[in-house]
């Protein structure tokens, strides 16, 4: 056998340690106040009281702010509502279920801002709704995938995503490309987007129809479109005669993550 530690009291000299006989587990002298929370414990009825007590503190810290601050979101400049056609593309995006397999929020974490580019801002899904936040990440990030790739290259990955990127398991979208779109409802679905807060005037909800079509049209009188949407991207996004749903999921991921100036950006709260 080993010889006792000095520096460790045996058992026996240990004042901590109850001598034989008495109560076993008894906590020592310096701990008394922790005993006091027996009392708690004993009795559901002060327990309860208690514990609402703690929460309702703690909610009113946490919801009682909301109260007092003006917006919750900061207002970023070049954010704006979606353009007709995109409003669309959108749509179908969330018809297709893309958020299944990808995200649209970039996190403030250094290897997620390397490889998507700036992290996503409260003010850039303002106007979505539902937002396409998501919580799955099969395939990359999108929030900023705007200007990343040609049209072309979206095409070519939509019809046939090995092609582009053989070892993908993105499915194949090819149909959209021979799904023609017509704005027979998008004055309405601009006006109920207006009615939960974004800001679509009725100008804007009366030319929806004819700004949808003029976005595919580089040839067309787009002034009005670029006024209402700024920024707005305007050309034939599948490179074929008719307008398909192609143009309006390429029109709408072609602008994520492009309205605001990075360059010029400068966070509130670091003014
Ligand atoms: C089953 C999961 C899955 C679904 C559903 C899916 N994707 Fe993907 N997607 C992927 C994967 C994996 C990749 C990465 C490989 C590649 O580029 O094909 C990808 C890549 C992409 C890219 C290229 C992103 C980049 O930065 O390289 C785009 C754009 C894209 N998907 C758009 C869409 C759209 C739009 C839809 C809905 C119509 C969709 N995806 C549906 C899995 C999916």
């Amino acid at each position: 056998m080993t010889k006792h530690n000095d520096s460790v009291p045996s058992p026996e000299d240990d004042p901590k340690v109850n001598p034989p006989g008495e109560v076993p587990n008894e906590l020592p002298p310096e701990t008394a106040l922790i005993d006091k929370h027996g009392i708690i414990e004993r009795n559901a009825t002060l327990l309860l009281v208690l514990s609402f007590l703690v929460v309702t503190i703690g909610g009113i810290v946490e919801i009682a702010p909301l109260f007092w601050l003006e917006n919750t979101i900061e207002e970023v400049e070049g954010v704006r509502p979606y353009s007709p056609l995109e409003l669309a593309g959108r749509d179908i995006y969330i018809r297709e279920g893309c958020y299944v397999c990808h995200s649209q929020m970039i996190r403030p974490m250094r290897d997620e801002v390397e490889r998507y580019g700036h992290y996503s801002l409260a003010a850039e899904s303002m106007y979505d709704h539902p937002h396409q936040w998501g919580s799955k990440r099969t395939g990359p990030d999108l929030a900023r995938v705007g200007g990343r790739y040609s049209d072309e290259w979206h095409v070519d990955h939509f019809t046939d995503p090995q092609s582009v990127v053989p070892e993908s398991v993105m499915p194949k979208y090819d149909y959209l490309a021979r799904t023609p779109i017509e704005p027979t409802l998008i004055a309405e679905t601009m006006a109920t987007h207006a009615f939960v807060g974004v800001p679509y005037t009725d100008e804007m909800i009366e030319a929806a129809r004819a700004d949808f079509r003029v976005q595919v049209d580089p040839f067309g009188d787009f002034d009005g479109l670029l006024e209402r949407y700024p920024g707005a991207q305007v050309r034939n996004f599948d490179g074929q005669p008719e307008l398909t749903e192609m143009d309006a999921l390429i029109a709408y991921l072609q602008m994520l993550g492009t309205t605001v100036d990075f360059s010029t950006f400068v966070a509130d709260a670091s003014r």
